[in-house]
């Protein structure tokens, strides 16, 4: 049941368990986290979740230039600078495009494979979509639950909903507001990855929150993370706790649900007059909206069961949300572009954002020779400064749709950055970190701005020289560390912040560096570059480069930027060819 309160020995169990799981998949020198050792063909994962028996919307697939059409890039990135869509059938699809679509077949010989708008540790999707919508043209139902069918991109209807339950689950949002679930199953990760596979759902959520963020701004939209909401919450609303659905086929964990609205309507009111949004749904109601008619039943993706790694059901549990906690935020209106530059692109060509994140890939080599100007480097930067000196609803995006404080800051490698001196360099996303960073870190490192970087950038040089072979060894010996512009390891704020919020809040450290990494995979397409996120890296190792002992701080995610060399074999076809 919702708001089962936990005793504080039953919370600091499981923030034991927690720790304990962190510790025990961390890749070292010598041994890797856990897993098979080899790939079970026979039993690989379909990556295509359907209900069968479920109702198929299908949704148009646009063509790029098609309406709704995409701003420039760079206006995603201007507060007020995008024109705000209204809620149809047509912006729903654009929306789902954007976040979690296919975007491309990729083929070599008779192996094919889709690649998405969200990028996914192994390509292993284990993030699946709902929306659920009140009364939208185009839809069969007044209100429903819809899981999203990325291969057909179709939504699957899963419930009837009572409007007026419905509504009233709404009703403090703004209007034509909707609501987004993101949830795992993890058994696509660990079928590869092991024990190491929970972390990696969480990264793949993260990212997934940064698609749909992203998405939204392409169409005047806001979204904010309902963060409060208890676990069970959500199973009951997106209907992962029906056993008899669920029969005989992979279960999903509940990640989140976020609210998305155009902006504009009430609470995006130019007038500046204040609103306040709950940071979660009302249990009783959701209860109660659960009573709908529901159809289908999950289809299996594997042969045989799911190969068991106890440590990721022990921490599944130990990181479950089971209080709802009522905080509500308050937003103001922004103004008529209260924000908005007058500044151009700093990046060639002004490219769309659609295009931006159509063509958004993970580059599998780097070229060791392609630099970046000083320029796009602080630019890059600059995207993923949440700017914490401002009130949560007046954070830029996608920084706005997270509500919590930002623990993650970035120690990067820098190789190929014209104008700018190799090393090792610390970007603290939150100037206040500075000197407890420094602390813990080595003595000896000099902290100091590099002469170029506008002054609002806590970057700091720590150590000049070619930190090529640091950033490969660390990634477990990946090249594509080292042979990019840069690379980097994003550096939680680790034990203390689990400690103050509670075991759950170490899933929502990964999805910050998801949403980090969604972020500089279109910084840099924009920038004419590529990036790979990089889940595989070893985590002391990385902590010894920086001289971090104990967990107060910990390496929860690489990634790497620069000119990417492509892999001649293979041949791209379109993402829904068919139709
Ligand atoms: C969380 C995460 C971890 C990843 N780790 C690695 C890695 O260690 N090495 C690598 O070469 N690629 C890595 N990737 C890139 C994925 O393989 C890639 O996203 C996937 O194949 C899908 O391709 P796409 O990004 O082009 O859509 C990672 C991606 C994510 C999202």
């Amino acid at each position: 049941m919702d708001d089962e309160r936990l005793s504080t020995d039953e919370r600091l169990d499981q923030l034991a368990q927690v720790l304990r799981y962190h510790e025990e998949t961390k890749h070292h020198f010598f041994r890797y986290a856990r897993a098979l050792g080899y790939l079970d063909w026979a039993n690989q994962p379909d990556p295509f979740r359907r209900f069968e028996g479920a109702p198929l919307v299908p949704l148009p697939v646009l063509k790029p230039d098609e309406a709704p059409r995409s701003p420039l890039y760079e206006d995603l990135y201007r507060d007020g600078a995008v024109a705000t869509q209204p809620v149809s059938l047509r912006t729903i699809s654009r929306f789902m495009e954007y976040a979690l679509a296919l975007s491309a077949w990729k083929q070599v010989g008779t192996t094919r494979w889709a690649l998405r708008s969200n990028p996914s540790s192994g390509n292993l999707h284990p993030t699946e979509g709902y929306l659920l919508l009140s009364r939208v043209p185009g839809f069969p139902t007044a209100a429903g639950l819809y899981h999203y069918a990325s291969k057909e991109h179709g939504l699957e209807l899963r419930a009837e909903y009572v409007a007026e339950i419905f509504s009233r689950l709404m009703n403090p949002f703004p209007r034509d507001a909707f609501l987004l679930g993101l949830t795992s199953i993890c058994w696509r990760e660990a079928w590869k990855y092991g024990e190491r596979a929970f972390r990696y759902c969480q990264h793949d959520a993260g990212h997934a929150i940064g698609t749909a963020r992203i998405a939204a701004a392409t169409l005047g939209w806001q979204m904010l993370v309902l963060g409060d909401m208890a676990d069970d919450t959500l199973d009951t609303l997106l209907g992962l706790n029906r056993l008899e659905d669920f029969k005989g086929a992979e279960r999903e964990h509940p990640d989140c649900i976020a609210v998305v609205w155009p902006a504009g309507t009430r609470a995006e009111d130019t007038t500046g007059a204040r609103v306040t949004l709950p940071l979660s749904l009302d249990p009783d109601v959701v209860q109660t909206l659960a009573r709908a008619v529901w159809h289908g039943r999950a289809n299996r993706l594997s042969h045989d069961t799911p190969v068991p790694w106890e440590i990721i059901d022990v921490v599944s549990h130990a990181s479950r949300k089971t209080e709802t906690d009522g905080r509500v935020m308050e937003l103001r209106g922004r103004g008529p572009a209260a924000e908005r530059s007058s500044a151009t692109s700093p990046y060639p060509g002004q490219p769309l954002a659609g295009q931006v994140i159509r063509q958004r890939r993970s580059a599998v080599a780097f070229d060791g020779v392609t630099s970046i100007s000083a320029d796009s480097f602080f630019t890059m930067l600059s995207r993923v400064m949440p700017r914490v000196e401002r009130r949560l609803a007046e954070r830029p995006m996608p920084w706005d749709v997270i509500p919590w404080e930002p623990t993650i800051h970035l120690a990067l490698f820098v190789h190929r950055v014209d104008g700018l001196a190799n090393g090792l360099y610390m970007l603290v996303r939150d100037r206040s970190k500075v000197e407890p960073l420094r602390e813990a870190m080595h003595g000896e490192f000099a902290w100091t701005a590099p002469p170029t970087c506008p002054a609002e950038l806590p970057l700091f040089l720590l150590v000049e020289g070619d930190a090529r072979r640091s950033a490969v060894q660390v990634s477990c010996h990946q090249e594509i560390a080292g042979d990019s512009a840069f690379s980097l390891g994003m550096i939680a704020e680790f034990e203390e912040t689990l400690q103050a919020h509670g075991p759950w809040f170490y899933r929502r450290l990964f999805w910050e560096t998801g949403l980090i990494g969604q972020v500089l995979y279109l910084e840099a397409e924009a920038a004419g570059v590529r990036a790979t996120g990089i889940g595989c890296f070893f985590d002391d190792p990385m902590h010894q480069v920086l001289g971090l002992q104990g967990t107060t701080f910990q390496s929860l995610y690489h990634f790497t930027t620069g000119g990417h060399v492509d892999d001649p074999r293979l041949t791209t076809l379109p993402p829904y060819g068919e139709r």
